[in-house]
């Protein structure tokens, strides 16, 4: 390919170099286009804009791709753990055994709250969203922990992300606690970083709880297959945040909102609460109509994907995944038979083959989680939770980055040309 792009608006020509990666699409650089041309670029939702250098994760859409520093996630999850994952997002290198080893017994040192802190949940009502605890905590803990919001001190950020990444368990499990009015479970750091979520979550202080080591590997896979996802809306939100200077705290609680959403990380608790509906395999045509009806705001949840256009390698992973808990649980749900079916018709359907529309990581995360024991209002909580590692890793990313800058797209404005204010009495 060419090294320079021309743009020509009448007779005025300007070249614009054009960037290339290690891997992927190559880059138009257009940062001077608006002092030589007075033009923007127009594109919403950023569909074909790369707004960052990024070394952590890559995706091909097409071929069902997915590498995080270069190595496929369906490798990651088979063979890896969640704590190796964050290393190796965190620092670029699979960690040795020692390395690995003294990354999660520091992880395993933050892992408590502020006593204070543990106060805040009894200000939230009883049937509070986990994930409106989630936005409240996490952004609190910048008043808890002054000696790690220096984001110019390469220390402060490596100790904030250390916190963020070993506390989010305990706050996520303490949310659930306070929602089903059970005591809050303290961390036990002589689990693994799962293991020890489990335990917080679903033991209670009158017995002792013994982890399950098929949901522990199933549920450390789905951290795994959550831990970073490119530049998302929400890891976008985070270094849109970030770029302004904003503590670390803050920024993944601006994530934290952002993944909310039933488009984004909402969709898992969206897509189980659909297959609920559903009901039964012979309901499924009816569903399978309405989401392709123009008329009918209905769509299949758990199916698209903005990136994603031949199939999400996330799922083929989850899919393998919900049997192994079903059977050490010896769970038998309907819904997962409403799953399968659904699956298969909607990929023999022409309206979805057409418009590439497949099952993504959340058409049967929810299953799994379900089963495990989770409600569903805890699954965005479960995702953010493992997007926390992608998150801080993008962040420290851009900081790192000489030719940061905070962000500020522009805008077609459609509004009123100026005109005079007029008095409220002459209107
Ligand atoms: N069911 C029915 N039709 C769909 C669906 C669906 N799930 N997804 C897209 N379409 C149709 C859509 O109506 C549109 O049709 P047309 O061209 O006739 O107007 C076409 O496919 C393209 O849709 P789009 O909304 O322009 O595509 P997008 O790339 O902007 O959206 C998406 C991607 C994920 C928001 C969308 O597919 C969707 O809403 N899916 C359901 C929600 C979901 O499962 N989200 C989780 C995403 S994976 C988790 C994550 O990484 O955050």
């Amino acid at each position: 390919m060419s090294d320079s792009a021309s743009l020509k608006i009448g007779d005025k020509e300007s070249g614009y170099p054009i960037r290339s990666g290690s891997i992927g699409p190559d880059v138009i650089d257009i940062r001077k286009l608006y002092a030589e041309t007075g033009c923007f670029t127009y594109d919403p939702g950023f569909t074909s804009t790369a707004s960052c250098d990024s070394a952590l994760t890559y995706i091909d859409g097409d071929e069902g791709v997915l590498l995080h520093r270069g190595y496929p996630i369906g490798e990651l999850a088979e063979d890896s753990s969640f704590m190796e994952v964050s290393y190796l997002l965190l620092n670029g290198e699979l960690p040795s055994k020692d390395e690995l080893d003294s990354f999660t017994y520091t992880i395993s040192r933050h892992t408590m709250l502020h006593e204070q802190l543990m106060q805040f949940y009894r200000g939230f009502r009883r049937d509070a969203h986990p994930m409106a605890i989630m936005c409240g905590v996490v952004g609190a803990l910048s008043a808890f922990y002054h000696d790690s919001t220096d984001i110019a001190d390469p220390d402060h950020r490596r100790i904030s992300s250390h916190r963020l990444i070993a506390k989010m368990p305990t706050i996520a499990a303490a949310a659930y606690k306070y929602s089903v009015g059970q005591p809050f479970v303290y961390p036990d750091n002589s689990l693994s970083y799962t293991g020890n979520f489990l335990k917080m979550t679903f033991g209670v202080p009158a017995e002792p709880y013994e982890v399950n080591p098929v949901v522990e590997r199933a549920l450390d896979r789905i951290f795994i297959l959550h831990a970073d996802h490119e530049q998302n809306a929400s890891t976008s939100t985070v270094r849109l945040a970030g770029s302004s200077g904003a503590n670390p705290f803050a920024c993944i609680a601006a994530g934290i909102a952002c993944l909310w959403g039933p488009a984004h990380g909402g969709a898992n608790e969206a897509a189980l609460n659909m297959l609920r509906e559903i009901g039964t395999p012979d309901k499924i045509p009816h569903y399978i109509e309405r989401a392709k009806d123009k008329n009918d705001p209905f769509r299949l949840m758990g199916f698209g994907h903005r990136v994603y256009k031949n199939y999400d390698p996330r799922a083929t992973v989850m899919q393998k995944t919900v049997r192994e808990v079903f059977d050490a649980l010896k769970v038998s749900d309907p819904v997962f038979e409403v799953a399968l079916q659904l699956e298969e018709m909607a990929l023999n359907d022409p309206y979805f083959i057409e418009k590439k529309l497949f099952p993504n990581v959340d058409f049967y995360s929810g299953v799994i989680l379900s089963a495990i024991g989770f409600p569903t209002t805890m699954f965005t909580a479960l995702f953010a939770l493992a997007r926390t590692v992608g998150w801080v890793a993008q962040w420290n990313e851009m900081i790192s980055d000489p030719g940061q800058k905070i962000g500020r797209p522009r805008q077609l404005y459609t509004g009123p040309t100026q005109r005079p204010y007029v008095k409220i009495g002459d209107r």
